[in-house]
């Protein structure tokens, strides 16, 4: 018999008995008995006295040691072993046959892990010949949260208690109501957490879900939909590759609502999906697909096309771990990696070891003819084919560059030094953005020197030293560092304790900034399941990639503009949306529906969840000539549950900073062309935020200080009717999505030289607040 991935070795040993190490002091002397019998009471009483300390003392200690610092806590310990020369009957599934009783105490015995409270698992290997042994053994060991009190017990029990204070689940273990099922994959099926989609799963539960397949198979777990809280220390799924929770053999733990899909295969024919909650907050949970898989399928994954072109996406394999092999690939560099394979067939072998379990890659493949690897598109350097409009657009399509090189640039951009061309706007930007700094060489501002936001310059080493050099605080505005200043500024950010900070844009970046933690308060927002690709120009968006969009439909007429979640009650719309025209109401509450979580206009699915709009609060000063103040909360009739579809924005600060010549991306349901019609799906596209003075020069009617610009000035990309209302939204350089603006106006949509107008909502942050309580 083997022993396979057992814990530590463990001999329950008794409580020693500190009492019986204890010894009395020695009585009194007898050379005092001639002394007077006064005398002699006296001794007697003081003796007596002393005694009565001593026992007093005695009994404290063992109360101390035995009862005190010896707190018995409940522990499990699981292990595996391998029984290599027995073959596997289907009666070792079933604990209450004899065969397995028989079994199980033979093993019991041969490993001397005789606890009462030991359980048993057999199942046979997934080879042909062998059983694994799965133990569970309760055991009453120490409160190990005093490494000394447990250094006083055995060494055993001591590493035990180290080894198990690490892991937070088995002590959840302890607490929870548990709950085990047993399912033998023989044909696919699903599984679903208790209640999924339509009830949260239950709080503080515990519950294991035991998968076995035929000897011979591996089983492989889809999952479809997974939606817990966002935070592992409350809820999360572990799947183990074994059929006990032995933490070595941990192929996952997830929680909130991960990236893409997620499968995970099994080594053997086994598998073990574990649920933990706790007390509150809880999410839909998650809805499985089971498949067996027999070995033989498994080994490799091949396409039969002329010629193949893999691209690899938001891999991230294991450092030196997982590698793709012939060219050999690793580690998280592989993104953008383009492999022309010039054959018809091809072979991607896939190797890592046991050690480290990373996120994999997602390649996409495509076939072409050699003599014509392109048809009607370009071809890049490393033969990926891209849109011919994607030539010479300022941005790297190719991933190597190649269709940005050897560009003739209009009269609208300038030439970098590598040859690529870049909206003029973005000369002396602060931004690298022709790759080589040409664009930011030579602006003459502060030679050498900080140039401030009111124009001052100001040597550089006093930049960020926590004093206002500047006269307007821009000096201390961009920190690394986030120092606690002296004066606030308009370019600072305030703390809830009144204080001011020099780092730029500190919210919710993960790292506490003020000295009250506020900056990193009310974080729940902005975080998107699904990771967007780069494109310019519009185009679908995938399901679930924009969570805080949301469709207005107004009656009679269906969408008819967009809006934002706050939270789970609030949403932010325009102000024009719902200023009455004649006969329409539009700013009557009781006439809207607010459509969350939606995909598609023509088909709701079990993601939308519909709500009537109980009050609508449009910004007091909105005027509607110059469409200044262009911003309207909206309260829902009653609360949504918030989940992967329907998720908040982050708001921005009234300081944070949305740098110009930055990307950010605009979303909706409207016209997808002037006087065009509405979109079915709803719409992603990324424009750039537009310097405020270019804007107003651009533009005939006037742009006030409440509105932000942001387009693609060589024109086809933009917002149009039927987003108003929507987010314009920015994702931090920590990759939290911040709302900057909200979908206000534009003259015509996607003109050249023609960006579109949106409320800059810094500059609403506490009306907002003031009005929501968001
Ligand atoms: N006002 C329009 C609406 O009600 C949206 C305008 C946005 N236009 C633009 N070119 N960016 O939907």
């Amino acid at each position: 018999m083997d022993s396979l991935d057992s814990g530590e070795k463990f001999s329950p040993t008794r409580d020693r008995d500190w009492g019986a190490d204890l010894q009395f002091l020695p009585a009194t002397d007898s050379k005092q008995l001639e002394k007077k019998l006064y005398e002699r009471k006296r001794l007697w009483i003081g003796v007596g006295m002393l005694i009565c300390a001593l026992a007093l003392m005695t009994g404290l200690l063992v109360w101390h040691f035995n009862h005190r610092d010896v707190v018995k806590m409940k522990r499990i310990y699981v292990g595996a072993m391998e029984i290599s020369d027995k073959h596997f009957l289907p009666e070792y599934e079933d604990p209450s046959s004899s065969e397995f009783t028989e079994l199980a105490a033979q093993v019991g015995q041969q490993v001397r892990l005789n606890c009462p409270e030991s359980s048993w698992e057999l199942t046979g290997n997934s080879g042909d010949n062998g059983i694994v042994a799965y133990y569970q053994s309760e055991f009453d060991v120490p409160h190990c949260t005093d490494a000394l009190v447990c250094l006083t017990h055995t060494s055993a029990l001591m590493h035990w208690c180290v080894l198990n204070r690490t892991s937070n689940h088995i002590f959840l273990i302890i607490f929870s109501e548990r709950k085990f099922i047993d399912i033998h994959v023989r044909s696919p099926g699903h599984v679903d957490s208790p209640g999924f989609p339509d009830s949260p799963y239950p709080s503080n539960a515990h519950m294991q879900w035991k998968f076995r397949a035929d000897p011979g198979h591996r089983i492989r777990l889809d999952f479809q939909d997974l939606i817990l809280e966002d935070n592992c220390q409350r809820d999360l799924i572990k799947i183990f590759d074994s059929l006990a929770p032995i933490e070595k053999r941990t192929l996952t733990e997830q929680c909130g609502y991960p990236h893409g899909s997620l499968s995970f295969i099994s080594s053997g024919n086994v598998m073990l999906l574990m649920l933990v909650t706790n007390e509150d907050k809880n999410f839909p949970g998650f809805r499985l697909a089971g498949v067996i898989v027999p070995v033989d399928d498994l080994t490799s994954v091949s396409a039969c096309y002329s010629f193949i072109l893999l691209k690899l996406f938001a891999q991230y394999l294991g450092r030196s771990l997982g590698k793709l092999m012939n060219p050999k690939l690793c580690g998280s560099d592989l993104k953008g990696t383009v492999l022309t394979v010039k054959s018809n067939k091809v072979t991607i072998e896939f190797n890592s070891d046991s050690s480290y379990v990373d996120q994999g890659f997602a390649a996409e493949y495509e076939a072409f003819t050699p003599n014509n690897p392109c048809p009607g598109r370009f071809q890049c350097s490393n033969n990926l084919c891209i849109n011919k409009t994607l030539q010479c657009d300022g941005w790297n399509d190719c991933d190597d560059g190649n269709d940005e090189a050897n560009c003739k640039c209009d009269a609208s951009q300038i030439l970098c030094k590598n040859g690529h061309c870049k909206p003029k706007l973005w000369l002396c930007d602060g931004l690298d953005d022709c790759g080589d700094n040409s664009d930011e060489e030579n602006c003459v501002k502060c030679k050498g020197q900080f140039s401030c936001k009111n124009g001052r310059c100001v040597p550089e080493n006093l930049k960020c030293n926590g004093k206002d050099d500047c006269g307007d605080g821009s000096d201390e505005s961009r920190c690394e560092k986030s120092l606690v200043l002296q004066q606030c500024s308009e370019f600072t950010f305030r703390c809830r304790n009144g204080r001011c900070i020099s780092k730029l844009n500190p919210e919710c970046d993960g790292e506490p900034d003020c000295e009250d933690g506020s900056d990193e308060a009310d974080c729940d927002c902005g975080i998107r399941p699904y990771r967007s690709s780069r494109i310019v120009g519009g185009q679908a968006s995938q399901e679930g990639e924009w969570p805080w969009q949301v469709s207005l439909h107004f009656k009679g007429m269906g969408h008819v503009c967009g809006a934002s979640v706050l939270n789970n009650r609030w949403l932010l719309t325009a102000a024009h949306c719902v200023q009455d025209k004649d006969k329409q109401k539009f700013s009557q509450a009781d006439q809207w529906e607010a459509l969350l979580g939606l995909h598609e206009q023509s088909q709701t699915n079990k993601w939308t969840v519909r709500r009537g709009v109980k009050r609508i609060i449009a910004h007091p000063d909105y005027d509607h000539l110059s469409y200044d103040h262009d911003i309207t909360l909206m309260e829902l009739d009653t609360n949504v549950n918030l989940n992967q579809n329907i998720w908040p924005i982050c708001l921005p600060s009234p300081t944070h900073d949305f740098p110009e010549g930055e990307e950010a991306w605009i979303t909706g349901w409207g016209a997808t062309r002037e006087e065009g019609l509405s979109a079915n799906v709803l719409q992603k596209a990324a424009v750039r935020i537009i310097n405020s003075t270019v804007c107003k020069s651009l533009l005939e009617d006037s742009v006030t200080d409440n509105m932000l610009c942001a387009g693609v000035l060589k024109g086809g990309v933009d917002a149009c009717q039927g987003d108003s209302g929507g987010p314009l939204s920015f994702t931090s350089p920590k990759g939290r999505v911040f709302q900057a603006g909200v979908v206000s106006w534009g003259e015509g949509c996607a003109r050249k030289n023609k960006p579109g107008v949106y409320t800059r909502v810094t500059k609403y942050r506490d009306w907002i607040k003031e009005n929501s309580g968001v």
